[in-house]
């Protein structure tokens, strides 16, 4: 046989070994939860479809970013997790599609809440309250008091001892800008965060950081979901969860369908999986504590109890507005980014 048809043979045989793979099509995955929730999602997903997902993690602030720079040639089909308030502003700013669900009775009003608030653009999947976690034999080394409450953090006595992430970047960190607003008022929210900066030790990218920072012993207090400190304290790190004694603000961790999308369908597909009380079981078994949007499923009973925390009344339709999030972004960067600089 001559090699020419040697080739041709071995091509064709490749191609019907792989076509099984290949007419289930494929899904482009962004993703804004912790990264074994993401990686989770990816291989239950492909596991029950046969459609191949190509999976990229990034915080809220920075897909949202990405999404809004891809917009004249998407790339990503869905945006699955991460704050809501993003997902509002690319709802509102026309980057992702209107969907509604026919899973949508299954959800607690507040995931639809969001689907209401954006035109049915946006969905809640999970809902979890801002809180901050600390090393608890870092602080007894240091002879640190046991930090209870928001006042707490800006006391002098602990200077460089806390992480927080920067809020353009994570969804974590624009839930505690807008919730100290919310709870404070603006001035007195940007007086807080000045003072607050004096303690601050580095802004990271990611908001889960700060948590994971502390369990290895490279800060004392981070602040983050209360649901992100109990999934390092699950993890074996002595690390204990606050919920602030003043109260706090909360997210709509959220999903979207991206304008655009090549494999409409897939997404579609995607979606539906996410809603069900199924795979949100599953969620606790890579230390995802959030509590889950579909009414079936069940919380973990290591999950914050959302009813025994005081939470504000998180204003999300305003929060999660264009211009409001882009006007309280840039002031952060002229009055606190400034300073790190
Ligand atoms: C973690 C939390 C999620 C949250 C996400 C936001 O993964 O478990 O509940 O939605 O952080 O991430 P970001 O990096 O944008 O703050």
């Amino acid at each position: 046989m001559r090699r020419s048809t040697i080739t041709i043979l071995l091509g064709l045989t490749l191609g019907a070994i792989t076509a099984p793979a290949l007419a289930q099509g494929k899904l482009t995955l962004y993703c804004s939860s912790d990264e074994a929730w993401c990686q989770q999602a990816k291989r239950e997903f492909e596991k029950k479809t046969g459609i191949s997902v190509d999976l990229t993690r990034k915080s809220s602030g920075e897909t949202y970013a990405q999404v809004k720079a891809e917009a004249s040639n998407p790339k990503g089909d869905i945006w699955w997790g991460g704050t809501g308030d993003p997902h509002l502003q690319a709802a509102e700013e026309g980057l992702t599609d209107a969907y509604v669900s026919p899973s949508r009775n299954q959800l607690h009003d507040w995931a639809n809440r969001q689907a209401v608030a954006s035109k049915v653009r946006t969905v809640g999947i999970y809902s979890g309250a801002l809180g901050f976690g600390y090393n608890e034999e870092l602080l007894k080394k240091q002879n640190l008091p046991v930090p209870a409450c928001w006042k707490d953090l800006i006391k002098p006595v602990y200077k460089g001892k806390i992480q927080v992430a920067n809020p353009n970047s994570s969804g974590t960190s624009y839930t505690m800008l807008a919730t100290l607003v919310q709870m404070l008022g603006e001035k007195e929210a940007f007086d807080y965060m000045k003072a607050l900066h004096a303690n601050i030790n580095q802004y990271t990218k990611s908001g889960s950081a700060p948590i994971k920072a502390a369990g290895a012993g490279e800060t004392v207090i981070g602040i983050v979901f209360a649901h992100d400190s109990v999934a390092v304290a699950e993890a074996g790190f002595p690390i204990k969860t606050v919920v602030p004694c003043e109260g706090t603000g909360y997210e709509i961790g959220s999903m979207s369908i991206i304008k655009g999308a090549r494999n409409l369908e897939n997404a579609k597909k995607f979606y539906e999986f996410a809603l069900t009380a199924e795979f949100q079981n599953m969620a606790k078994d890579v230390k995802s504590f959030q509590v889950m949007s579909n009414k079936a499923a069940k919380s973990s009973p290591k999950a914050p109890d959302l009813a025994k925390i005081k939470l504000i009344d998180y204003d999300f339709v305003k929060y999660g507005s264009a211009a409001e999030r882009r006007r309280l972004l840039k002031k952060w960067d002229d009055e606190i980014g400034a300073l790190a600089r």
